[in-house]
């Protein structure tokens, strides 16, 4: 193996996902499984560390993680390259967590941005915070160093998470042995990652806020969703001049409109920049070209949905692949912790 790059990815299991997770993180995931020279990548299903904002709610958790193994299969996460697991099952993250609690100051966590803001926003916690979930950030560090992954893909709100555990990383090989290795967190490129607005055109794409294009929905859901998209509130009248910027129907087409949609969907137009052109000047309606994302999205989602459908009737085929995964991933996280134990002179009867 000429590489030794190490590459962990990881999503929460609350909900199915969404064309926001396809194109902000998904889509790219699969594009370095299949392009990058690596020597493990795993796939973690982060359902304890959903827990520490869902503690009330275990079901939702555990029926999500089904529906996100799917999702995952489903865009091409390949358990042949990635090792798809499930981190509570891994008692061995859960110790380390506990040692690396030592490392870290009430306040340097209160200071990760991520989590600041995460908590501002939670009404739940407004009457108090749970320490586990001011902790997650140690926790998320012995996700990564577990597996001596060097290279964890993320988006901007995932890199205070990456620099808490880098220092981490060097408090504990400082104080101990060199045992922990460094990690770097990737930006996805613009060619395989994008940041999609809700359909209502707020800023993101979220459950809660009920703007989303699931992975999983029907032909009937993903038009009649396209069909209530926000568009430009001015457009009125076809020939007034339109906004393609903060026009979702427009974003999405950037993102999502190949040349061969345009050549099957829209041929009197070469691409999206003919398009859009076109809008803003005016003489270009909303229901043609919702019609037109309406086929771009369909013939996108179709072969997800049916794949999805496919691997779905066989779920204890998908909990399968999770357990070889998860003995997989519990091995290499076990030879770590005893790594750790060792520097950390707790290792009595060896
Ligand atoms: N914090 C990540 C998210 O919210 C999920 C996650 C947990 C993760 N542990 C990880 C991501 C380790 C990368 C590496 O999406």
């Amino acid at each position: 193996m000429s590489d030794d790059k190490i590459i962990l990815t990881g999503i929460r299991p609350t909900g199915s996902l969404h064309i926001g997770h396809f194109c902000g993180a998904l889509q790219n995931n699969v594009f370095i499984q299949n392009t990058y020279d690596y020597k493990y990548m795993y796939g973690m299903i982060a359902d304890a560390q959903a827990l520490t904002d869902n503690f009330d709610n275990p079901d939702k958790v555990r029926n999500n993680v089904i529906e996100v193994a799917l999702d995952m299969l489903a865009v091409g996460y390949d358990p042949e390259k990635t090792i798809l697991f499930i981190q509570s099952e891994i008692p061995e993250l859960t110790e380390l967590t506990f040692y690396y609690m030592n490392l870290v100051t009430v306040a340097r966590l209160q200071r990760n941005p991520t989590v600041k803001s995460e908590i501002e926003q939670k009404e739940k916690f407004s009457t108090g915070l749970p320490v586990g979930f001011l902790n997650y950030p140690i926790s998320q560090a012995a996700d990564i160093t577990a597996f001596k992954a060097t290279i964890v893909p993320g988006g901007d709100d995932q890199a205070p998470m990456i620099e808490q555990t880098n220092e981490i990383v060097h408090k504990f090989n400082s104080i101990y042995a060199d045992v922990l290795k460094p990690v770097k967190i990737i930006t996805p490129d613009s060619n395989h990652a994008a940041r999609l607005p809700g359909i209502d055109g707020n800023a993101k794409m979220g459950k809660s806020l009920n703007n989303c294009i699931y992975l999983k929905d029907s032909a009937d859901t993903i038009a009649s969703r396209v069909q209530s998209m926000f568009t430009d509130p001015n457009h009125l009248r076809i020939q007034d001049p339109g906004n393609t910027k903060d026009n979702p129907v427009f974003i999405y087409l950037s993102v999502f409109a190949k040349p061969e949609h345009f050549a099957a969907f829209m041929p009197e137009y070469k691409d999206y920049s003919e398009l859009a052109a076109h809008y803003e000047r005016g003489g270009l309606g909303d229901v043609k070209v919702k019609k037109f994302l309406n086929n771009v999205l369909q013939e996108t989602l179709r072969p997800i949905r049916e794949k999805r459908e496919l691997l779905a009737r066989d779920s204890a085929s998908i909990m399968e692949i999770l357990r070889i995964g998860t003995n997989k991933a519990r091995a290499a996280a076990a030879e770590t912790l005893s790594e750790v134990k060792k520097a950390m002179k707790l290792d009595y009867f060896n």
